[in-house]
């Protein structure tokens, strides 16, 4: 049994308690048993009305997305059959003729909540765990049992619409201001008894949006409902739907289709009956669940990410290890950082500095983000005052005796590095791991400073660490097993997500990144416009334009890394992203956001620009590339560095290539990530794709024939 049944004064009570699923989820088990419930309360004479509840924590979770990503691909005429069977439940329930509660004790999500939608009523236990909404559209879907048109019927369209398009989780409280929620309860008992008195007051209720018949008595859904707020073809209807739609192409460049299409369920489906709106809504979710933007955003982003979050990439078979002590060297920006996320995680911190003032300063980082999460009633006086309790600030050695682990991140500099390894490295307690946080030294040569290699590794943290989900475990020559089991675990703790590669230059995270800006550069020495280059890298997908974000690393940065690469053989004097970049840095003194002069000019106190001076030394063709040739070489650029990488066994799992170039730079998710993206774009038109841009725009497209065999078998 996954949910129970019982009737009490005269109200059946159906209860989800899953045993098959950690969490109460509707899927092709509970589904059914739901149905079975409902089908014997509407039929006992005796039962008055119904509450629907739970006895674990949340309400219900949502739809089970696996069943959903099982029909992505196939006919879309099994999805829409499933579609309209599954809305038939919700339907049959809202027109049944017996008053029927959503006793909402947790978390309501998508298809939780829109059980809740299509009962009459809903009360809303005051629980601070819990979160209510329709966030679909962030795997790529949209409320596909009936809330695109139940939600707006309620609330009104320009609240529902906001709340569906971004896919906004809010707590019971939140909801009841929105009238998502009728009532809050104080306790689970106060709950029951509020919906038991409903119930009683309310013998006939139905829908708003539904209307009895008064010669026949039946249920007769209404035509034109007027939605609260304003109707579709009010002027603020209007204003509502011209609005949205140029804000969601503004910020999806129309890479994503199902925020559209909430939009356009809403607009055709408030002109009619719900009888008739339900199935355009499940015309149009049929059409996005089986998208392949969806089936990345499910089975990349959710699913893959929860994999790479519960440590897929661990070692297996070796126990479970537990870092309660973390020494921190260098309180600078990076080593604060890791400070606070730690202390969050109820680990003890010691964060060493030159100085005890330096080391204070580290730990002012997490006094600040402490107040502000007080400010903003994110976290309490005490919590806050424990978690900072947790940081010892100090500049004594000797005080990181015991530590579990120690990641340095002071100055990126070798003999540095070298140096506090050794002194801090005695103080690990016995089978304790010394992890770098650097960006770009490899890690197997930092391990020559240490008496035991085996038990150092690269942690490399992202700026702002706080913010920022990913961690790259670099394992250099002689890492063990044991020593990324234990990071991995360590990162797991911390909340964030662990990848783990293979020793290289710039590891995988950096190598691959920097191809996205060296190919900007590159586009502008070519004589592409440099707007044109900065508008086709947005509209790809990325975050941030290739220029603005080789202004934010510096570019003397990237000069100093080409060099090295040169050096090594790595890279050759003519390429023109070297060039320009040399140009900008040694002839024109101009090293990027860090100094206000880069390919950007950033005047005090307005937004920055443009440098107008880039036409003069890299002047714009006479002639300019299509916009998708662009996007093209932007993004390919980047999966074939990836291809590399993972050829070279830099990446060990198709996973970690895909979840890393997400959540480390930005690939694009609807493209589900960097090795994901040959099948995104078909296998072979890839391949043909690369072999093209290798032959027009030089070997650092080029993919050898074993490449090729890998990207066909990815
Ligand atoms: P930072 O300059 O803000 O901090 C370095 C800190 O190390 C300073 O507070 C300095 O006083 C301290 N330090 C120097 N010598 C020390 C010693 N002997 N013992 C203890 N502390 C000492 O540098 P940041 O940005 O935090 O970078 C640190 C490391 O993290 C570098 O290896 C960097 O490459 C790496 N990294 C930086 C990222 C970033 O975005 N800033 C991102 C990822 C890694």
């Amino acid at each position: 049994m996954e949910i129970n049944y019982k009737v009490e004064n005269n109200v059946a009570i159906i209860s989800w308690n899953m045993t098959t699923s950690p969490m109460n989820v509707m899927n092709d088990i509970s589904i059914p048993e739901f149905e079975g419930h409902l089908e014997k309360a509407y039929a006992d004479s005796e039962v008055k009305g119904i509450i629907i509840t739970s006895e674990k924590n949340e309400f219900i979770a949502g739809a089970d997305v696996k069943m959903i990503l099982r029909n992505n691909g196939k006919d879309q005429s099994e999805m829409h059959k499933f579609s309209l069977d599954f809305n038939a439940i919700f339907r049959k329930l809202e027109t049944c003729g017996k008053p029927v509660v959503a006793a909402m004790n947790g978390t309501a999500l998508g298809g939780g909540y829109e059980v809740c939608l299509s009962c009459h009523y809903r009360i809303a236990l005051d629980n601070p765990k819990a979160v209510i909404g329709l966030p679909e559209v962030q795997l790529g879907l949209l409320p596909g049992g009936g809330g695109t048109q139940r939600l707006p019927r309620l609330i009104g369209m320009e609240a529902a619409l906001m709340l569906m398009v971004e896919g906004k989780r809010i707590s019971p409280k939140e909801a009841l201001g929105y009238g998502m929620v009728n009532d809050i309860a104080a306790t689970r008992g106060e709950m029951m008894e509020k919906a038991m008195k409903w119930i009683l007051a309310n013998p006939k209720a139905i829908q708003p949006w539904d209307e009895f018949d008064k010669k026949t008595g039946a249920i007769k859904a209404r035509e034109n409902f007027k939605v609260p707020g304003g109707n579709v073809q009010s002027p603020t209807g209007m204003r509502t739907f011209a609005g949205g739609t140029a804000m969601i192409m503004d910020k999806t460049k129309g890479n994503y289709p199902a925020p559209i299409a909430i939009l356009s369920c809403v607009y055709e489906g408030l002109q009619v009956n719900m009888d008739r709106a339900i199935p355009i809504e499940a015309r149009y979710f049929v059409k996005v669940a089986t998208s392949r933007e969806a089936k990345n955003l499910i089975g990349v982003m959710f699913l893959g990410k929860n994999e790479a979050d519960k440590g897929a990439s661990r070692p297996k078979d070796i126990p479970a290890t537990d870092v309660k002590k973390l020494g921190i060297l260098g309180a600078g920006f990076m080593g604060a950082g890791i400070a606070y996320v730690s202390a969050m995680a109820g680990i003890e911190v010691v964060l060493k500095d030159i100085t005890v003032e330096a080391a204070e300063k580290g730990k002012d980082y997490s006094r600040g983000l402490v107040q502000k999460g007080i400010e903003r009633g994110k976290t309490t006086a005490d919590k806050g005052e424990k978690l900072l309790s947790l940081i010892k600030p100090t500049a004594e050695v000797a005080d990181l005796q015991g530590c579990d682990l120690i990641i340095e991140a002071v100055f990126e500099n070798r003999e540095l590095k070298a140096t506090v390894t050794k002194e801090a490295e005695p103080m690990l307690v016995e089978g304790g791991v010394f992890g770098s946080n650097t960006s770009t030294i490899p890690i197997t040569g930092l391990a020559k400073a240490s008496a035991k290699p085996e038990n150092f590794i690269g942690i490399h943290f992202f700026s702002p660490v706080d913010k920022m989900m990913l961690v790259e475990l670099i394992r250099g020559k002689q890492t063990s097993d044991y020593a990324v089991a234990l990071a991995v675990d360590f990162v797991k703790k911390i909340r964030k997500t662990p990848i783990v590669v293979n020793d290289s230059r710039g590891f995988y995270t950096s190598r691959c990144f920097s191809t996205y800006t060296t190919e900007g550069i590159a586009l502008l020495k070519d004589g592409v416009d440099p707007v044109l280059i900065e508008n086709a890298g947005k509209n790809a997908g990325m975050p941030v334009g290739a220029l603005a974000v080789s202004d934010e690393v510096a570019l003397d940065l990237a000069l100093k890394i080409s060099k090295q690469s040169i050096a090594d053989g790595a890279l050759s004097e003519e390429d023109g992203a070297y060039q320009v970049t040399k140009m900008m840095v040694e002839d024109l003194g101009r090293f990027g956001k860090k100094n206000k002069k880069g390919f950007y000019e950033y005047p005090e106190g307005r937004k920055k620009h443009l440098w107008e001076g880039l036409a003069e030394y890299f002047p714009v063709a006479e002639t300019q590339p299509d916009v998708e040739e662009v996007k093209k070489r932007l993004l390919y650029r980047q999966v074939v560095e990836c291809i590399r990488c993972f050829d070279e066994g830099v990446l060990m799992t198709k996973l970690d290539g895909n979840i890393g170039s997400i959540l480390a730079w930005g690939f694009p998710p609807y493209a589900g990530g960097t090795l994901n993206f040959p099948e995104f774009v078909g296998k072979e038109t890839f391949l043909k794709e690369v072999d093209r841009l290798a032959d027009t725009y030089g070997e650092r497209f080029r993919l050898t024939e074993k490449q090729k065999e890998l990207v066909r078998n990815l």
